[in-house]
């Protein structure tokens, strides 16, 4: 029997998508909102797509990143570094997140071994809200202490700092919510310091998290200052969710290491990547070194195959400006939603959006986790048809509730009519119990 994360959960059997839907064996539809989790960026029912894939697999069935390589690969390569901030020279390809944070986290280690001919550089500093997936060294960095709690004996202890709050501290700038990772680098020691890891735009940890102007130029300006590496996890936010191919182009920062990962091959084969600095690299291959880590599947050929033929499809039809677009509007829709006494602060930028659910606007009060406010949202919209995604528990108390929306980049205005009308539609269902919930947690 398959073993699946929810053993209640009785899951729907999907057996076709077109679109932005899904259908089950049972005649139900359902509008995939969410791609997964921000994965089937170009939506299902690829056919292109998989006819070229087909074609590739037809070639080679696997080839081990230490004996061979591909034209395509390569292609590949060239063509994520060409999209890259100017200091990035390399790229390496992974499976999921999971592995690429991992991989990131151990070649900024390895560079710095190299450097200092030491190996006392060795904490992580990350953002608490932040999630940087399930394995060890990333478990470790990743700033949900729900997450951590059950695995905290086998995990290798990090350091945090809090991550801006532009809805909750909306007060503070840039600039001052940076000074923490300073306080915190001096406080541990800048020579034991690593790296700080840390999401443009902050996803699932906190229901999306846009950084007030300044902030990461001046983490920029204190990695450089205390010689210490600067991660930009873009599982999330990257590879064109935000509406550019790097999210820290946004924000106009040039990082040592960038991760991406969930949609770059559309969801087809699990694929992520890690870009290094030329820095690192030539750092890492000076006397002759090489990279001492690698996975079964580092740099598969089939993958980076479906992932040019991704990347080509995005650029041929101009969906990064559709996203930018088509997420414009999206947040227009959904801020009509904010009528809604317990609906606030939508954000996000691109199609990577967010709104919160609280239960008192004037002093954003979230409400008490053991509602479950975001599970039945989601629940009923599922109901309803429509498949939504969401962030708990991400306050410092262990409360806080928002709900996701991160259709594919090829979105047509008629499908996001629909997935605002699902929403609004069970958030009036919801609305007369949330009524009453409210006042009892007053
Ligand atoms: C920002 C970020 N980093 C890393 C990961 C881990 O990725 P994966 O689940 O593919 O291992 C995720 C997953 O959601 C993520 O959102």
């Amino acid at each position: 029997m398959l073993f699946h994360r929810r053993f209640e959960h009785r899951y729907p059997r999907i057996v076709r998508g077109q679109g932005a839907s899904l259908h089950d064996d049972e005649g139900n539809v359902y509008l995939d909102a969410v791609g997964g989790a921000g994965v089937a960026i170009l939506g299902h029912g690829l056919e292109e797509l998989a006819t070229q894939a087909a074609e590739s697999m037809r070639h080679v069935s696997y080839l081990h990143g230490t004996q061979f390589t591909t034209p395509e690969l390569e292609a590949y390569g060239e063509r994520l570094v060409a999209l890259a901030p100017d200091n990035i020279s390399h790229v390496l390809l992974m499976g999921s997140g999971s592995d690429a944070v991992e991989t990131a986290i151990k070649l900024a280690y390895q560079f710095y071994v190299g450097k200092t001919g030491t190996r006392r550089k060795r904490k992580v500093i990350a953002t608490q809200p932040g999630y940087h997936g399930a394995t060890g060294l990333a478990l470790a960095v990743t700033g949900k202490p729900r997450d951590r709690l059950l695995f905290q004996g086998l995990l290798h202890e990090q350091c945090f700092v809090p991550a801006p709050d532009g809805y909750r501290r909306p007060e503070e700038s840039g600039e001052a919510c940076a000074e923490a990772l300073e306080r915190k680098i001096l406080e541990e020691g800048p020579e034991d310091c690593l790296a700080f890891i840390v999401e443009p735009v902050i996803g699932a940890s906190m229901g999306i998290g846009v950084p007030p102007p300044g902030y990461l130029q001046r983490v920029r300006e204190i990695c450089d200052r205390h010689d210490i590496a600067l991660i930009c996890d873009e599982v999330m936010c990257g590879f064109g969710r935000c509406g550019e191919w790097f999210a820290s182009s946004l924000f106009d920062v040039k990082p040592d290491i960038i991760i991406q990962g969930k949609g770059m091959a559309a969801g087809l084969v699990p694929l992520s990547a890690v870009y290094a600095s030329r820095t690192l690299v030539e750092g890492i291959h000076r006397d002759g070194g090489n990279f001492a880590h690698g996975f079964t599947f580092t740099n598969h050929a089939l993958s980076a195959a479906i992932g040019l033929r991704v990347l080509e499809h995005v650029e041929r039809h101009g969906l990064l400006a559709h996203v930018r677009r088509q997420g414009e509007s999206l947040r227009e829709r959904l801020r009509e939603l904010t009528a809604f006494s317990w609906v606030d602060d939508v954000r996000g930028l691109g199609l990577f959006c967010g709104f919160e659910l609280v239960a008192d606007k004037a002093t954003r009060r979230a409400f008490p986790r053991s509602v479950k406010l975001a599970e039945r949202v989601l629940q009923r919209a599922m109901a309803r048809g429509g498949n939504f995604y969401f962030s708990i528990g991400y306050l410092p108390d262990g409360t806080g509730d928002s709900i996701l929306v991160m259709p594919p980049y090829n979105v047509t205005p008629a499908e996001l009519d629909q997935l605002v009308a699902i929403l609004r539609d069970t958030l009036t269902d919801l609305d007369p119990e949330v009524q009453a919930l409210s006042r009892s947690a007053a």
